[in-house]
């Protein structure tokens, strides 16, 4: 048995011991990471996320009665009960940052977009840590609105706008569609290219492993603090800036344009943005010439944009990707590179190395972070994973 259908049997046991019944219906939505393109789908731009094996499971079964009972194995509190409207009550009141409670919020959102008006039996279990940058919340938002639709197929463009929804109106951040985009899209082994202007999403061949290449995601471990409120800030900076421009989105600018704009803050802004689509589109040429080495040297370029351009860096992030570029100098063979991965202030790093060069990272970490409580965790990453899928 793999791992992955161990964790499915917990799940399943779990659910018939607290429900008596099997799920009606199973969705599974893995994580995210982005390997280049942060801060541009607002904007209507493009990023290259791949999907991870660490990901959100929900199963749902209908009820004839109208109570609706949820519960999630992240949390140690009782599961909660109670009928429909009571639900929207306990969503109002959520705190985001208690897991249960979480998913009042999501579920109170999704029932609501999806005028839901039977009840359920509902539990959720994860491998993918929140406040990680690995978009847990759009995993739970997905797999929670897939399950809540069945036995409706769901149009993949409306399930992510919906998904969009339901994080924008309960955690009340304007995010854009790269995370949900990502997650319905993605295929083993391959990136998504995402044109989030024109809401397009391509498969790219991704093979990195049989080049002896490994990605790595480093949590920093960090709390993203004032994430929301500062994300905010950047889309509105970012809308200044390409309304200065005279353009309605900053994917239609020349690569020089930003140089227009006369407020230094927003030309910084603009430049990261209009440089960033460019380095997306060249990782794409890059990966499909099997240079990896150049994809390095990409990521590392793109963090020094979100770092000085776009000021979305924290000393920690920093602090890993210099860890991981300065491998490079010690390497037998290769490059390496890496970059915030996200939207920044705190979360994680992407990073690209060499297969070999694991226990040098490994002891490269350890020495930058002597405090074992504090050091950043690296998980390696073999291949891109499947998205968003029905599991039962
Ligand atoms: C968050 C948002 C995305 C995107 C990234 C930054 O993950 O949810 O829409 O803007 O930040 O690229």
């Amino acid at each position: 048995m793999n791992p992955d259908s161990r964790i499915y049997s917990t799940f399943l046991s779990t659910f018939r011991s607290l429900y008596g019944q099997t799920p009606d219906v199973v969705f599974q939505a893995p994580g995210r990471v982005n390997c280049i393109g942060d801060h541009t789908d607002y904007q209507g731009g493009w990023s290259l996320p791949i999907a991870i094996t660490l990901a959100t499971t929900v199963g749902l079964s209908w009820r004839t009665d109208g109570l609706i009972q949820l519960g999630s194995a992240l949390d140690t509190m009782p599961r909660w009960q109670g009928p429909l409207d009571k639900l929207q009550e306990a969503g109002r009141q959520a705190d985001h940052d208690a897991p249960l409670q979480g998913l009042f919020g999501f579920a109170a959102a999704a029932v609501d977009l999806l005028a839901i008006d039977r009840g359920f039996d509902l539990w959720v279990s994860s491998t993918l840590p929140a406040g990680s940058g690995l978009s847990s919340s759009a995993a739970l938002a997905l797999a929670l609105l897939s399950c809540l639709a069945h036995p409706s197929p769901m149009d993949p463009k409306r399930l992510v706008q919906l998904a969009q929804t339901v994080e924008n109106r309960y955690l009340g951040v304007h995010t854009g569609i790269l995370d949900q985009t990502a997650i319905v899209f993605a295929k083993a082994g391959q990136a998504v290219l995402i044109d989030a202007g024109k809401h397009l999403a391509t498969p790219i061949p991704f093979d990195f492993s049989s080049r002896g290449y490994r990605f790595w995601i480093i949590d920093t471990k960090t709390p993203r603090t004032l994430a929301a409120s500062a994300y905010d800030i950047r889309v509105q900076e970012a809308k200044d800036a390409s309304m200065s421009l005279g353009l309605d989105l900053l994917c239609q600018a020349s690569p020089k344009d930003f140089e227009r704009i006369s407020d230094s803050r927003l030309r910084r802004r603009a430049r990261h943005i209009i440089s960033e689509n460019l380095r997306v589109q060249s990782t794409v040429e890059c990966a499909k010439n099997g240079d990896w080495a150049g994809v390095a040297d990409l990521l590392s370029e793109s963090h020094r944009s979100l770092r000085d351009d776009y000021e979305v860096s924290t000393p920690t992030l920093d602090k890993v990707v210099s860890v991981v570029v300065d491998l490079r100098k010690t390497l037998s063979w290769g490059n390496a590179g890496a970059r915030l991965t996200g939207a920044g202030f705190g979360g994680s790093v992407v990073a690209l190395l060499p297969q070999d060069a694991t226990a040098k990272l490994q002891e490269a970490l350890t020495e930058a972070f002597p405090e074992e409580l504090t050091r950043p965790v690296a998980t390696a990453i073999d291949g891109a994973a499947e998205g968003l899928r029905q599991l039962g």
